[in-house]
């Protein structure tokens, strides 16, 4: 991401929410209606902070970072690499009202099955792996397309020198020059991974 950052070819703004809160304290979260434990953060303040933001710039999503969000994958990493301002809302406590969902939200994103005592560790896997798939970022600008998921399949096994590592061959063919060979044999160990590993994706 400094690479990127670096060349000019993303931008990141970490913003704090605190300056929007609420009164003195710069409250931001409180009590569920209908009583339960966990705070809930505030409407008001959320919708000053995303109205602000969208007076400097036009917002393609406004994302939400949330177990209950649609699981991260690279189909949505892919899409979301073509957009151009994103406005990311990572929550906290127990969760954010509602109606800030119901409202601004466009994309409620879960990088997995578990909880995170926040969204900003979710933020930062969703900005690193869009920010990867940009034209220019990686060095070879191929290389994000034959990543695991591409094709909807794993990686096949990579090698490199030496070609005998303590008695362990790398496979003739990748030493054969052969590369229609080779594009083939990768095929076939990545599908052969992919079954063995990963067989959902390949339903
Ligand atoms: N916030 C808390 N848990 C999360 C998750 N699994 N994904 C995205 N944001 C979260």
């Amino acid at each position: 991401m400094k690479r990127a950052q670096d060349k000019g070819l993303l931008e990141v703004h970490v913003h704090d929410l605190r300056p929007w809160g609420l009164g003195k304290h710069q409250q931001l979260d409180d009590y569920q209606f209908g009583g339960g434990a966990g705070m809930v953060m505030m409407a008001e303040p959320l919708s000053n902070c995303i109205e602000h933001f969208q007076s400097e710039r036009t917002y393609d999503e406004i994302i939400f970072m949330t177990p209950d969000g649609e699981r991260l994958d690279q189909k949505i990493c892919n899409q979301l690499s073509l957009k151009g301002n994103l406005l990311i809302l990572c929550g906290h406590y127990k969760g954010i009202d509602e109606r800030i969902r119901k409202l601004y939200i466009t994309k409620e994103i879960s990088i997995g099955d578990y909880v995170l005592s926040g969204g900003e560790l979710g933020a930062a896997v969703l900005v690193d792996a869009i920010g990867r798939l940009l034209p220019g970022v990686l060095g070879d600008e191929t290389s994000a397309l034959f990543d695991s998921f591409q094709d909807n399949l794993l990686a096949p096994p990579v090698y490199t020198r030496p070609a005998d590592f303590r008695g362990h061959k790398v496979p003739d063919i990748l030493l054969s020059g052969n590369f229609k060979k080779i594009d083939e044999w990768r095929h076939e160990e990545a599908l052969k991974r992919t079954q063995e590993r990963r067989p959902d994706l390949l339903d």
